[in-house]
């Protein structure tokens, strides 16, 4: 079976720095992968090519059998890929049901404008737009249901502000939901949650799911798969547990230096 995402030697290249350095990356239909690295690995770089935010210097990007590469943000949204921002971006003046029917206004026929605007023809449309997102809603309980549906974005806090983003990105029907740090600003019972809220996704959703992430309780908690990265380059890949004990890995997150001095401490 070919990967539902599949990138070939992917490069990124700012101004000679390589952020994402010819990267083979895959990830099959129903899987949670998780992508982890230190600061600066490359980790959004790699989202922001695969979603087509940048434009890539060399390599591939194959999703459900269409090459990414040269179409825009809005068109491999329609093709079945979601995502979540590393700092949150809703639309704070909307409504909390208002942000998640917005996003799924690319599946309608009336298109953004056609949400602001709401001429009578679509109204039957928008009827049916407003039961799916009051659905997706539904999915996070009192955190974003119930009497919340019609408050303003900028009235939640901030957890419940990185839910209704995942929320959003349901609400596009997609195949494949990236996360950038979805437990990011968290303490640690919103964290835990997070992690149940992405197997939930995944198990009762059919979500497949690509989540960079910096709690390892989380990774550790959620991963089919751990792909680390550093310096644009794939370090390791395989189990939790092999990554983490990946000489590697270790090495990345401590440092040349720190590693070192264990050594010579030892
Ligand atoms: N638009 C840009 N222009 C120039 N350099 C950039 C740009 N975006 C990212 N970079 C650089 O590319 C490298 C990778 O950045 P990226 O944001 O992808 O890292 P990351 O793995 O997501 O890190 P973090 O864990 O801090 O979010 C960094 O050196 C960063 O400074
Ligand atoms: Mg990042």
């Amino acid at each position: 079976m070919p990967h539902l995402l599949e990138s070939r030697r992917l490069l990124k290249d700012f101004g000679g720095l390589n952020a994402v350095d010819h990267l083979d990356f895959h990830i099959d239909e129903g899987e949670i992968v998780s992508l982890i690295g230190p600061n600066g690995a490359g980790k959004t770089t790699f989202f922001n090519l695969i979603t087509g935010f940048y434009p890539a210097d060399d390599g591939k990007v194959l999703f459900d059998g269409h090459n990414l590469l040269g179409l825009s943000p809005y068109q491999i949204t329609e093709l079945g890929i979601a995502r979540t921002f590393q700092t949150v971006r809703l639309f704070q003046e909307m409504t909390i049901l208002e942000n998640v029917m917005v996003g799924q206004h690319c599946r309608g026929r009336s298109g953004v404008l056609g949400a602001v605007f709401r001429p009578p023809r679509y109204r039957a449309e928008e009827a049916r737009i407003r039961k799916k997102a009051e659905e997706q809603l539904a999915f996070f309980g009192s955190r974003l249901g119930g009497y919340r549906l019609d408050q303003m974005a900028n009235s939640l806090s901030y957890a419940n502000r990185r839910r209704l983003e995942i929320a959003r990105a349901m609400g596009t029907e997609a195949k494949l939901i990236l996360m950038d740090e979805p437990s990011a600003g968290m303490n640690p019972k919103e964290t835990e949650e997070i992690a149940s809220l992405i197997g939930k996704l995944r198990d009762e959703r059919g979500f497949t799911i690509l989540v960079i992430e910096h709690d390892m309780k989380v990774v550790k908690g959620v991963s089919d798969r751990v792909v680390a990265m550093d310096y644009g380059h794939k370090i390791a890949e395989g189990t939790y547990e092999n990554v983490a004990n990946d000489e590697h890995v270790i090495e990345a997150y401590l440092g040349r230096k720190a590693t070192r001095e264990d050594q010579d401490a030892s």
